[in-house]
């Protein structure tokens, strides 16, 4: 499909200090937009970055059909452009657009609409230690219409953010026992806009206690660990990796399947199965939870120095360098970098 581009006239790079990068608060000059209408995808621009005009009874606003994914791009040692696991963003994408009654966005545009986009932006990717493009392709419904039902048409739209950290320091979580993020037969483990909405109310109350982020439980019990707001959660329990399998309400993320695979490649044994609250806390009482961590694409590897269940606060050990989540990091990191060898394949050159 053709792409029309319309560059920028004048740069904005100038005006951003990339010495102090916070997350997403600075936008690239340029943006991919796609349209989709007549039961077909349309149109694809690259034009500035910049606001778009909408009605006030476009669907999205009014019933939540919104998707949306985060990727990361990196500036090589050698000054080269790569993304970390994009077509695994694009699938994932697209597995939230059928759960959301939403169209596929097919490869050309997703990945050959960014890599155009990235060609344009180059100079925006972050080379500081720590640092990245953040990418966010989204998709939302248009129609001009008040009943609820699937939209006929939708923008697809990607801009890039050069950030720094989401996290700056190791978390404090609360166990959160009274609300839900998501239920079996919902739609937790798509990426669509309404599960982040969702989380808002009981984060804002957790960090009123002074937390950073939930530990969010299952809808029906509240036994069971599943996953934070901005990522999904892993342990180290006995020198094995605990993480809540994937389902109806665990996101699939990139980061965790990484890090996943890299446990099994070095001899680790990985564990996808449910993690009860009791059995957390007991096991950092006695000394065999020995690390915590969120592991996704904004956050990375966020470890998490607290966890607080019941009005208690219960710490894990000091971090050490040679903690898992301290090497999986050092080693996801040197591969986005290309400082050591791309074995399993996971780096898009741009
Ligand atoms: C990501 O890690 O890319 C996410 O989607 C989390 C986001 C809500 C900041």
């Amino acid at each position: 499909m053709q792409i029309h581009i319309e560059p920028i006239s004048k740069s904005r790079i100038d005006q951003v200090d990339f010495d102090q990068l916070a997350f997403g608060r600075s936008f690239a000059d340029h943006m991919l937009v796609a349209e989709y209408a007549n039961g077909a995808w349309q149109s694809v621009k690259i034009q500035p970055y910049g606001p778009l005009e909408y009605q006030p009874a476009m669907m999205s606003l009014h019933y939540g059909q919104s998707i949306f994914e985060g990727m990361k791009g990196y500036r090589g040692k050698d000054g080269s452009i790569q993304v970390f696991r994009p077509e695994e963003n694009w699938k994932r994408f697209n597995k939230s657009a059928y759960r959301m009654c939403m169209p596929e966005v097919p490869e050309e545009i997703f990945l050959g609409g960014l890599r155009e986009l990235l060609k344009l932006d180059q100079a925006w990717v972050p080379a500081k230690e720590g640092c990245s493009l953040y990418i966010r392709p989204f998709m939302f419904a248009t129609d001009e219409y008040v009943g609820v039902t699937p939209s006929t048409t939708y923008k697809f739209i990607i801009f890039n953010c050069p950030v720094g950290s989401y996290y700056s320091k190791p978390l404090r979580v609360r166990v959160e026992t009274e609300y839900i993020r998501a239920a079996k037969g919902g739609v937790g483990f798509a990426k669509n806009a309404g599960n982040y909405g969702g989380s808002l109310f009981a984060t804002q109350n957790a960090n009123k206690d002074g937390y950073d982020q939930i530990i969010w439980t299952d809808a029906a019990t509240h036994q069971y660990v599943e996953e934070a707001g901005t990522m999904n959660l892993m342990f180290v329990i006995n020198g094995a990796l605990v993480t809540a399998a994937t389902g109806d309400t665990i996101l699939d993320g990139v980061t965790r399947k990484s890090v996943m695979q890299i446990a099994q490649d070095w001899g680790m044994e990985v564990q996808e199965r449910q993690l009860a609250v009791k059995e957390l806390i007991e096991g950092i009482q006695n000394g065999s939870v020995t690390e915590a961590f969120g592991a996704g694409t904004a956050a990375v590897i966020a470890p998490i120095a607290t966890i607080g269940f019941e009005g208690k606060d219960y710490d894990l050990p000091e971090r050490k360098d040679s903690d898992f989540s301290v090497r999986v990091y050092n080693e996801i990191n040197q591969i986005r970098l290309g400082e050591i060898s791309d074995t399993r394949n996971w780096v898009w050159k741009v």
